[in-house]
């Protein structure tokens, strides 16, 4: 491994770090930048949008289309740029990496495909209570379509899957289970190794919504043996408009195209069109490049890191935070599961969470407020919206103490 002037691997070296991330040192509304937003998106390490720059500078050209030795360097870089990815994940193939636009897209090409190919009048398909919108409405659609039925798992008050009722939903019609692997309000991370081996054990395929465990946690996708694993590139510190769909061979090759266009075939007539082998099956259009080989540039950074260290810090960030905000009268945190991920979802007692995250703005603090995309599960908690600081690595223990004072100055002022 190349020497690396910013990484400590044994322990978070958090000036280094936060030097690597140069809109931390941007200040908003006159205050330093507080981010708690990273579930949202997170922000960029310098290599990352050096990639991107040099991208322009030097390497722009179309990829797996020209003769010419931009076309070939870069094909090349894209290339290798999702063996970094397989690599990552642990995936048995290059061409099980598909890239797509981002999570969202990645299940749409699934419920799509897959839906085409596998799901008709009767059949059923299990999400859970905690799904984000972008792995419910592509499989509601699908179900409308074909007349299938979408069945959820229920959750309990500390916002964790009900396994026995989740057994108890598997029958002979269920086709496919979509499930989060953790949960972008409530932090939750749930067993989706054990989920895979239980719907596997009646030959169930499931679909894993990755976004926002991958910014967190090793993923190995050979050891969880998930069918699909879906996750977009800007939440693990890279581009915007990237992502990538981990599809098991046996699947991928049995299902139909997606989106169909340049890049997807090997023959076409009028009469009749051979498509191409994959990955490209998959990969309509001239793809985001620059966001491949950034996404690629991210993963690089992190494993510089190590996810392992990653998630130890970010529980350390998420313990504290959350000690310190119980004791805030009137507050509530709204995900108390034994097993989290540094989410922290809350609302205060007769205010309003958009007045609060105006609040915390003006004091340089970004967090999230509102159902996040996950408006069922709010309705479950019989609540409109939450607040929600979401940690990452670069984020300290004094930013939490900012954030805790600037919480209480809100409530104070708006009381
Ligand atoms: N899904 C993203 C979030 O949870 C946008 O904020």
């Amino acid at each position: 491994m190349k020497e690396s002037t910013t990484i400590n691997k044994a322990s978070i070296n958090i000036e280094k770090i936060r030097a690597d991330f140069p809109i931390l040192s941007r200040k908003v509304n006159g205050k330093p930048l507080i981010y708690f937003d990273n579930g949202a998106t997170a922000q960029k390490p310098l290599s990352v949008i050096e990639a991107i720059d040099n991208y322009y500078k030097t390497q722009n050209a179309n990829i797996h289309r020209g003769v010419h030795t931009l076309s070939q360097e870069i094909t090349i870089e894209y290339e290798k740029a999702r063996s970094t990815i397989q690599k990552h994940l642990n995936a048995k193939h290059a061409h099980e990496i598909i890239f797509t636009k981002g999570t969202t897209d990645s299940i749409n090409l699934v419920a799509s495909s897959f839906g085409k190919k596998y799901i008709s009048k009767g059949d059923e398909i299990i999400i859970s209570l905690m799904e984000h919108h972008s792995n419910i409405l592509p499989w509601q659609i699908l179900c409308e379509e074909r007349g299938a039925i979408l069945k959820v798992i229920p959750i309990n008050d500390a916002g964790e899957l009900l396994m026995n009722e989740f057994e108890k939903l598997l029958n002979a019609k269920i086709k496919i289970v979509a499930l989060t692997h953790i949960s972008n309000t409530l932090g939750t991370i749930n067993p989706v190794k054990e989920i895979i081996e239980i719907a596997h054990s009646k030959n169930i395929p499931v679909l894993i919504d990755g976004a926002q465990a991958v910014p967190h946690s090793a993923i190995d996708v050979q050891d969880l043996d998930a069918d699909f694993y879906a996750f977009s590139g800007h939440k693990l510190f890279g581009p915007t408009g990237v992502g990538v769909l981990y599809g098991k061979e046996k699947w991928l090759n049995k299902m139909p195209p997606y989106q169909v266009g340049g890049g997807t075939i090997k023959t076409v007539t009028f009469d009749k069109t051979e498509y191409a082998d994959l990955p490209l099956k998959f990969e309509a259009g001239t793809p985001h490049i620059e966001g491949g080989i950034g996404l690629a540039t991210a993963i690089d950074y992190i494993n510089e890191i190590g996810l392992d260290t990653i998630a130890k810090y970010e529980h350390e960030l998420l313990v504290y935070a959350t000690e310190a905000i119980q004791k805030i009268e009137g507050v509530k945190i709204i995900g108390t599961a034994k097993n989290k991920a540094s989410v922290i979802s809350f609302i205060v007692d007769g205010l309003h969470p958009f007045d609060i995250g105006t609040i915390l703005d003006q004091l340089g603090i970004a967090v999230r407020t509102g159902h996040h995309c996950t408006q069922p599960l709010m309705q479950h908690f019989g609540i409109k919206g939450t607040i929600r600081a979401s940690f990452a690595f670069y984020n300290t223990k004094q930013e939490i103490d900012e954030f805790i004072k600037g919480l209480e100055r809100a409530i104070k002022m708006l009381k």
